[in-house]
């Protein structure tokens, strides 16, 4: 099976680097790895942040390791010439719009948590975040008003398709865990809120044996902290779903230990940590690779069929943070390497 990997910018090589090294091991060669260059690292050798070699080798691919994009040389390009446009590019083209990232918390890191460990070690739950559409691909731009001011203007909508395809996704990601799914929304404020949440509420009817609530984005984010354990699933939009899984991974410990997968309708699938390309600690050996190595294991399972070598990888990682692999970001002073090679060991 052909991998594409997509390191990108700033410590996405370093992580991908491991993650790679954790399939070899785990996979043999049953993988065969093509990298090419996506985001800041593309246009700064082709001019493009999304070429058509790399956008090509991901269509043909089987699955696609992805480590992040953005670098700060890049913010004041045209904004289709920006790394963040290669991923948005490829969610886009390959029709990736089920984003699901689980979110728990290693026993062995309970300590690791901002929050008190009794508070986080409840938290057990996958956000399901839809990554097609919302504001983030609504026509968006620059204007005067009458006055001669500048204004920007990005417009969120959902069409009732696109929240049906991701409700599915959610009732179905219940289903399989807990059976509890809850929809988030602004719908006391939002439009495109209340058809979300009309569609959402319509869809239930298929699935009499998953318990539906709805909470408003500003309370989630609030409940999230107070009690992170009361959350099977949640499911929602896209610029909602990227701001709590950030705030859910604080729960889990560190951002750098939460994976994700970006599923289109048939299994294909792009599989990236949810964290960017951290330009404040690239190059120094300090990012955390479990993320990426998490990220990998879901590609083995949900998009390769190899779902006992998905298990492996993750008792590897627990059994690494048991005997004590640290990086800095979850107090401890072990390098990517060496984050790397604790996985390597327990495998
Ligand atoms: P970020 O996630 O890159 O970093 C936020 C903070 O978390 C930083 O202090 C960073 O050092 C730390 N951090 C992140 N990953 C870590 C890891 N694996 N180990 C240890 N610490 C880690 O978010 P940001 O600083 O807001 O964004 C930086 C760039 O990344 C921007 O250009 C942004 O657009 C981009 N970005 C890309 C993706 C992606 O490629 N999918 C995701 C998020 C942000
Ligand atoms: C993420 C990132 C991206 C997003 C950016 C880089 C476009 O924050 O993958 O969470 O907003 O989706
Ligand atoms: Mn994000």
């Amino acid at each position: 099976m052909l991998i594409a990997v997509l390191p990108g910018d700033g410590i996405g090589p370093e992580v991908t680097a491991e993650a790679v090294r954790v399939l070899e091991m785990v996979c043999g060669d049953r993988l065969t790895f093509k990298s090419a260059p996506v985001g800041g690292a593309a246009y700064k050798a082709s001019g493009h942040p999304l070429p058509p070699a790399t956008l090509d080798l991901a269509k043909r691919a089987d699955a696609i390791l992805f480590g992040a994009v953005g670098d700060p040389d890049c913010d004041s390009l045209e904004r289709a010439l920006r790394p963040e446009q290669a991923i948005l590019g490829l969610r886009k083209e390959l029709a990736l719009f089920a984003n699901l990232r689980p979110a728990r918390l290693f026993p062995e890191l309970a300590d690791a948590s901002a929050l008190r460990p009794e508070v986080a070690s409840a938290i057990d739950m996958v956000i399901v975040r839809e990554l097609n559409g919302d504001v983030y691909f609504g026509e968006k731009g620059m204007r005067k008003t009458a006055s001669g001011r500048r204004e920007g203007y990005d417009i969120m909508s959902y069409n009732e398709d696109e929240v049906a395809r991701i409700a599915h996704s959610g009732f179905r990601t219940a289903q399989a865990r807990r059976g509890k799914l809850c929809s988030v929304d602004k719908a006391n404020v939002l439009e495109t809120s209340q058809l979300w949440r009309d569609v959402v509420i319509e869809i239930s009817a298929e699935y009499p044996d998953v318990e539906l609530s709805h909470m408003y984005v500003d309370n989630a984010a609030m409940q999230l902290v107070r009690n992170p354990g009361q959350f099977d699933v949640i499911v929602t939009g896209n610029l909602f779903g990227d701001i709590l899984s950030d705030q859910a991974s604080m729960c889990a410990g560190s951002i750098g230990m939460l994976p994700s997968a970006s599923l289109d309708a048939g299994g294909k699938g792009l599989y990236e940590p949810i964290h960017g390309s951290a330009p404040d600690i690239a190059g120094q050996g300090k990012a955390n690779p479990l993320a990426t190595i998490l990220s990998a294991a879901m590609m083995l399972r949900y998009s390769l069929g190899m779902a006992e070598e998905a298990n492996r990888i993750e008792v590897a990682v627990a059994t690494a943070l048991a005997g004590g692999a640290r990086s800095a970001d979850l107090g401890g002073a072990m390098t990517t390497t060496q984050m790397g090679d604790a996985v390597l060991a327990a495998l």
